[in-house]
């Protein structure tokens, strides 16, 4: 049976077997990993007994706007519904029930979050990333 929790009690070692699995956050360290679970707002994981297999998180103001990032189901757990509960309980969460929008970004699961009832109509988001600004420290 799998068990989701909302707690921030989560072993980044864990978190980083995850992310190991895209390639969005595969390179991302202990030290940071650890830095972001104390400054996340909601978090979202899903646990098989003590492994945990799937995430997600939100930030957010509380009330106007919540961005969702880092939402990862465990390969060997995928199409278990795991993703769908991850989301679900982030859009029913009680400390997010007055955020009016909810905003994430996906290159190739539009599928997955249209039939949770997101809509790309609204393409306005724009990054910008430091690594491809700010020149690596000399060592
Ligand atoms: C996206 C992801 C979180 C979904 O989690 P999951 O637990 O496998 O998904 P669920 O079992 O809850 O839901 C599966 C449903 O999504 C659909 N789905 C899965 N991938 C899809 C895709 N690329 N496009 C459209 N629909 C998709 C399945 O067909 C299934 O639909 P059904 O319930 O109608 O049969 C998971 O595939 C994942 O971690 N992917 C790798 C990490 C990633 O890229 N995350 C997205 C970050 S934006």
């Amino acid at each position: 049976m799998i068990n989701f929790l909302d707690s921030t009690d989560i072993d980044p070692q864990q978190l980083l077997v995850l992310f190991a699995q895209t390639d969005w956050a595969r390179d991302r360290s202990l030290e940071d990993t650890k830095f972001m679970l104390a400054h996340t707002d909601v978090t979202i994981s899903a646990w098989d007994g003590p492994r945990l297999v799937g995430f997600g998180r939100v930030l957010t103001d509380y009330v106007f706007r919540a961005s969702i990032w880092d939402v990862i189901v465990d390969r060997a757990y995928q199409d278990l519904d795991i993703g769908k509960g991850i989301i679900h309980r982030i859009l029913t969460h009680p400390t997010l029930e007055r955020v009016e929008l909810f905003w994430l970004c996906t290159r190739r699961y539009q599928g997955f979050y249209a039939s949770l009832g997101f809509s790309d109509k609204e393409q306005t988001g724009m990054v910008w990333d430091r690594r491809k600004h700010i020149p690596p420290a000399k060592t």
